[in-house]
C-alpha cells in the first residue's frame, strides 16, 4: 500500500513493548500509518514534529501520565482524537480522562474487535472535527463595534479610527499589551467593513508549532510530508471574501514571514507541496503585543513585511491609561456574565468601584474579566463589594483617601488654613525625627519661625519620653 493511500496516522504510546507490537501489527494491517513510542517524553517529541489523527495512549507510563500527554496533544492539535488505555479499571481516572477531552477509554485486556471499533469511531470523530474547524471559527467570530466599550477620550478616538479605516481594504496592524482588546478591535473592523458577510478567521501564530502553522495558513497537498494524508485547504484561502487575523505575528519564523509577504504582495499563496499558486481574496489584520519596530531594527522581523502590514496602525493603550473606561467595561462584562448564567447583572458597590477604578490592571481587560468572574462567584447576593476582589488587587490599589487626602472631607467640615498648617508642620516634623533644621528646610521657613509655630500650635513629639 502506497503511503498516500493510508487511512490515517495513529500514534501508540505504551511502555509495554508487546502491546506496542500487537497494536502496530494489527492497525498497520488495517491500513493505518502507525508509529509507536514508549515514554511520555518520546511521545511529546514526536508530536512536536508530526501531526497525528489519533493517539492511543496508556495512562500509566514513565516520565508523565497519559492525562498530561492528552492535555499536551490537545493544546498542540485541537482536533486530535485521543483514546486512553489502562490496565487499572478505575472509574475516577476514566472520568478525569474524559473530562480532559479524551475521546474514548478502554480497559486492558481488550478484544481486537473492541479496539478496531474504537478507532474507526475516533477517525470519524476526527473527520467531523476537521470539518468543524472552519465552521466553528465562523460562529465564534461574531463581534461588533458595540462590543468595544469606550468612554475615555483615548478610547473614543480609537473607536473613531476603527470606523474610519474599516471600509478600506488595506492591512491593519493592531498593537497593545496583552488583554487590551486587539481581537475585539479586529472583529469590530471586520463587522463594519464591506467584507462583513464573509468569514472572519484567525490564528494565534505563537500557539502553533511551526510546521503546523505553515500548513494551517497556506494549506498542504496530500503526501507533501509524512502525515499529509489528504489535501488540506489553508485558512487564508478559507477566509476568501472575509478578513483574516494573524494574531501574535511577532512570533513567526523568517520562513513564514517570507510566505506572508508573498501572500500580501502577490495576493496568492502556495500550499505546502503545491506547484501552482492559489489566488486569495482576504483582508489581513495583524496583531501583536511585541514591539515590531524594535524587531525590525534588530533584524528579527522583516521590514518589508512590517510596512505591508502596517498600512494602518491602531494602538490600544493599556487600561490604566484610560481609567474612565474601566467601570463602563466592568459593567459590560457583568452583563455578559449575567446573560450566560441567566441571572440579573451584579452591581459593583462603592468600595469595589474604588479599587476597580484605581487598580494597576497589568493584564488589562482580560485580568478585569477574570477578577469579575471570580467576584461574581464569591458574591452571594447581587452586590459585588471590595471583599469579593482578589487580595492582590486590594493591596496594590491606592485608595482614593491616599491619593487625595482631602477628598473625603465634606463641605461643612472644611479645614481652615491654620488647621492645615498645624497638621502639615506636625507631619513634616514627625517624618524627620523632629529634627528642626531639616524640617524648616523642607517647609521653606527659618528655624526661628518654626520654633514660634511649634509653640503657637503646642506641637510635641508624642513618641519621645
Ligand atoms: N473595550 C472593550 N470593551 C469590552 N470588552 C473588551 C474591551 N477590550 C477588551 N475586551 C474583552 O477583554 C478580553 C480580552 O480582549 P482580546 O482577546 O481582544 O485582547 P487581546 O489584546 O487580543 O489579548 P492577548 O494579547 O492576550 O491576545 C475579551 O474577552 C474582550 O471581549
Ligand atoms: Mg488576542
Amino acid at each position: 500500500m502506497n503511503e498516500n493511500d493510508k487511512k490515517g496516522r495513529i500514534l501508540i504510546v505504551d511502555d509495554e513493548e508487546s502491546m506496542q507490537e500487537f497494536l502496530d501489527i494489527m492497525l498497520s494491517r488495517e491500513g493505518y500509518e502507525v508509529q509507536t513510542v514508549g515514554s511520555f517524553r518520546g511521545a511529546t517529541n514526536i508530536l512536536a514534529e508530526t501531526e497525528f489523527d489519533v493517539v492511543i495512549s496508556d495512562i500509566k507510563m514513565p516520565g508523565g501520565s497519559g492525562i498530561e500527554l492528552l492535555k499536551k496533544a490537545r493544546s498542540m492539535y485541537p482536533s486530535i482524537t485521543v483514546i486512553m488505555m489502562t490496565a487499572y479499571a478505575s472509574l475516577q481516572t476514566a472520568v478525569e480522562a474524559l473530562r480532559e477531552g479524551a475521546y474514548d477509554y478502554i480497559t486492558k485486556p481488550f478484544e481486537i474487535s473492541q479496539i478496531k471499533y474504537a478507532i474507526s469511531r475516533a477517525f470519524e470523530n476526527k473527520r467531523l472535527r476537521d470539518e468543524n474547524r472552519i465552521l466553528k471559527q465562523k460562529i465564534r467570530s461574531g463581534g461588533t463595534i458595540d462590543d468595544f466599550i469606550a468612554v475615555s477620550k483615548a478610547g473614543r478616538e480609537l473607536k473613531d479610527l476603527v470606523k474610519k479605516i474599516a471600509p478600506s481594504d488595506s492591512s491593519v496592524l493592531v498593537t497593545g499589551e496583552s488583554g487590551t482588546g486587539k481581537e475585539v478591535v479586529a472583529k469590530a473592523i471586520h463587522s463594519i467593513s464591506s467584507r462583513r458577510d464573509g468569514p472572519f478567521l484567525a490564528i494565534n501564530c505563537g500557539a502553533v508549532p511551526e510546521q503546523l502553522l505553515e500548513s494551517e495558513l497556506f494549506g498542504h497537498k496530500k503526501g507533501s510530508f509524512t502525515g499529509a494524508i489528504k489535501d488540506k485547504i489553508g485558512l487564508l484561502e478559507a477566509a476568501t471574501g472575509g478578513t483574516f487575523l494573524l494574531d501574535e505575528v511577532g512570533t513567526t519564523s523568517p520562513a513564514i514571514q517570507i510566505k506572508l509577504l508573498r501572500a500580501l504582495e502577490e495576493r496568492e499563496i502556495i500550499a505546502v507541496g503545491a506547484t501552482q499558486p492559489t489566488k486569495i481574496d482576504v483582508r489581513l489584520i495583524a496583531a501583536t503585543n511585541s514591539n515590531l519596530e524594535a524587531m525590525v531594527l534588530d533584524g528579527t522581523f522583516r521590514d518589508d513585511l512590517y510596512y505591508r502590514l502596517n498600512v494602518f496602525h491602531i494602538h490600544i493603550p493599556p487600561l490604566r491609561e484610560r481609567r474612565e473606561d474601566i467601570l463602563p467595561i466592568a459593567n459590560h462584562i457583568l452583563k455578559t456574565i449575567a446573560a450566560r448564567t441567566e441571572e440579573l447583572p451584579k452591581i459593583i458597590d462603592e468600595s469595589a468601584a474604588q479599587i476597580i477604578e484605581n487598580a494597576p490592571w497589568k493584564g488589562n481587560v482580560r485580568e478585569l474579566e477574570n477578577a469579575l468572574e471570580r467576584a461574581s462567584l464569591m458574591a452571594e447576593g447581587n452586590i459585588i463589594n471590595a471583599k469579593h476582589l482578589p487580595e492582590s488587587l486590594r493591596s496594590a490599589t491606592p485608595t482614593e483617601q491616599q491619593r487625595h487626602p482631602l477628598h473625603s472631607i465634606s463641605d461643612e467640615h472644611l479645614p481652615t488654613i491654620e488647621t492645615m498648617e498645624k497638621a502639615y508642620i506636625y507631619w513634616v516634623l514627625s517624618m524627620n525625627d523632629w529634627k528642626k533644621a531639616r524640617a524648616a528646610e523642607i517647609l521653606g521657613i527659618d528655624v526661628s519661625t518654626l520654633y514660634r509655630k511649634i509653640e503657637k500650635y503646642d506641637l510635641k513629639d508624642l513618641e519621645a519620653d
